[in-house]
């Protein structure tokens, strides 16, 4: 099939290169010149494990192609598909003004028949609000397709190849038919539904896992309490499929572009027709407050007076395997630290470059690789959970500590890592384990 794909964004590009690779003709589009410039030069603007080397043999393969050309590229194509971002809005709500405007730009270019699908995340009714602004703007025929995203940041190519669903939301059969038969070879789970149901699919299933994440993470806070171990009780209650054991790691809570933005967009949905989405609210509450369970560690170790100390802080994306920092927990961790006169020295594989232009340059230590940050700090905290600080030697990293104090804000490290190092070893709903001997430790 002929498609153009608007928004060379995570979602945009990764979909674009994945039906290229399963045989379709795809033209991806960005009205950013220097993207298009950098992708046709076979440079990746983004960081994502296996996503450059699949653009380079789709676009030898003649499959894909980049163009700043919305007109030529829309002209050429059956499917149209819109991946531009909604990013929040001050208030939650979803900002649809580059999705209008790419509606518009769309209808204008129209040269008969397309099916127009919508992979960005929108809130419930855009789809059917979006077809009125194209049909005020063309006179072709077209269908309306949404076509929710679930790519995660990091596998975004395997789980756009190999997906456990795939949701279409569409009016008419015929164009819903043409949308099974494009995804046929990526899964047999096809749900076909209406357009208000697929809008709501995705708003539904972000704000369950958020949900998910936020319910260990309270578990983990009580564990901390009652000294129980918050990875076996995931693990117990993992096995008992209707619970499922993914998304339950305890940590310092989500970020990334996603679920914040999409739990703060279906609670205002909710609010827009006089719905309190309560639930929703405190997971979003208790997710804010998780970022904190790192600091409170830092100041019970240091009888709350953080000031004039130096901090090593490891890893800055919101998850690993990506340079992505919206919304990342450690922006505020961060800034907290800043702001209470501690001297923070910080590393992260690839995201150093993307958090400072977020964070600013100044104010932190930025170093060269992980034992540099650490070098002659007072503690360190883990915020992300790179594979690179899970291998690091826990007796070579204690040896550049000015004190041997760990804060494990992901559960990297396990209790027979730490235990005969010496650390002082706080994690996050484990017990921790003071000075290499498991003991307890006042409550937190
Ligand atoms: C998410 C959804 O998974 C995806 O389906 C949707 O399309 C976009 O949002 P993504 O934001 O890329 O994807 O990352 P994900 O792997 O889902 O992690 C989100 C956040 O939750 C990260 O900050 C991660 O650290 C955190 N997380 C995840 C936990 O704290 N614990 C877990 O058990 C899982």
């Amino acid at each position: 099939m002929n498609i153009t794909i608007i928004g060379t964004g995570y979602v945009g590009l990764v979909s674009g290169v994945c039906y290229a690779e399963i045989g379709n003709d795809v033209i991806c589009v960005d009205k950013d010149p220097y993207k298009i410039d950098m992708l046709n030069k076979g440079k990746v603007p983004i960081y994502e494990p296996g996503l450059k080397e699949l653009i380079a043999t789709n676009r030898l393969a003649g499959r894909l192609a980049f163009t700043s050309n919305l007109s030529n590229a829309v002209r050429h194509s059956d499917i149209v598909i819109i991946a531009v971002g909604t990013p929040p809005l001050p208030n939650g709500e979803a900002n649809l003004s580059y999705i209008d405007q790419a509606a518009i730009e769309i209808a204008k270019a129209m040269n008969g028949y397309k099916i127009i699908t919508v992979k960005s995340t929108v809130p419930v009714g855009t789809n059917e609000r979006l077809a009125k602004l194209i049909k005020s703007h063309t006179n072709m025929a077209f269908d309306s397709i949404s076509l929710p995203e679930f790519l995660r940041e990091g596998s975004a190519i395997q789980d756009t190849l190999y997906p456990d669903r795939v949701i279409i939301g569409a009016e008419y059969q015929n164009a819903a038919d043409t949308m099974v038969q494009l995804h046929k070879p990526l899964t047999q789970n096809i749900v076909v539904t209406d357009i208000r149901s697929a809008e709501m699919i995705k708003y539904a299933s972000n704000a369950f896992l958020a949900t998910k994440i936020s319910f260990i993470n309270e578990i983990a806070n009580i564990c901390e309490k009652v000294g129980a171990d918050v990875t076996k009780v995931a693990e117990g209650m993992g096995y008992d499929k209707r619970i499922g054991s993914s998304f339950l790691k305890a940590g310092i809570g989500y970020g990334g572009s996603c679920f914040p933005k999409d739990t703060s967009a279906l609670i205002q949905i909710a609010g827009n027709v006089d719905y309190e989405f309560k639930l929703l609210r405190s997971v979003v509450e208790v997710n804010q407050d998780q970022r904190f369970n790192v600091i409170r560690k830092l100041e019970t170790i240091f009888d709350g007076e953080l000031n004039g100390t130096t901090i090593a802080v490891w890893g800055l994306s919101f998850k690993p395997n990506t340079d992505d920092v919206r919304e990342s927990p450690a922006l505020e961790i961060i800034q907290h630290l800043v702001d209470n006169g501690v001297r923070v020295k910080t590393y992260d594989p690839v995201a150093m470059e993307s958090f400072q232009s977020l964070f600013g340059k100044e104010g932190v230590i930025w170093c060269e690789d992980a034992m540099e940050a650490a070098q002659d700090a007072d503690a360190l905290c883990l915020l992300t959970e790179w594979h690179e600080f899970a291998k690091v030697d826990l007796h070579e990293l204690q040896k550049v500590l000015k004190q041997p104090i760990l804060i494990d804000g992901r559960n990297v490290f396990n209790e027979e890592q730490v235990l005969g190092t010496g650390f002082i070893y706080y994690s996050v709903g484990r017990p921790n384990l003071n000075q290499g001997v498991k003991e307890k430790v006042p409550a937190l």
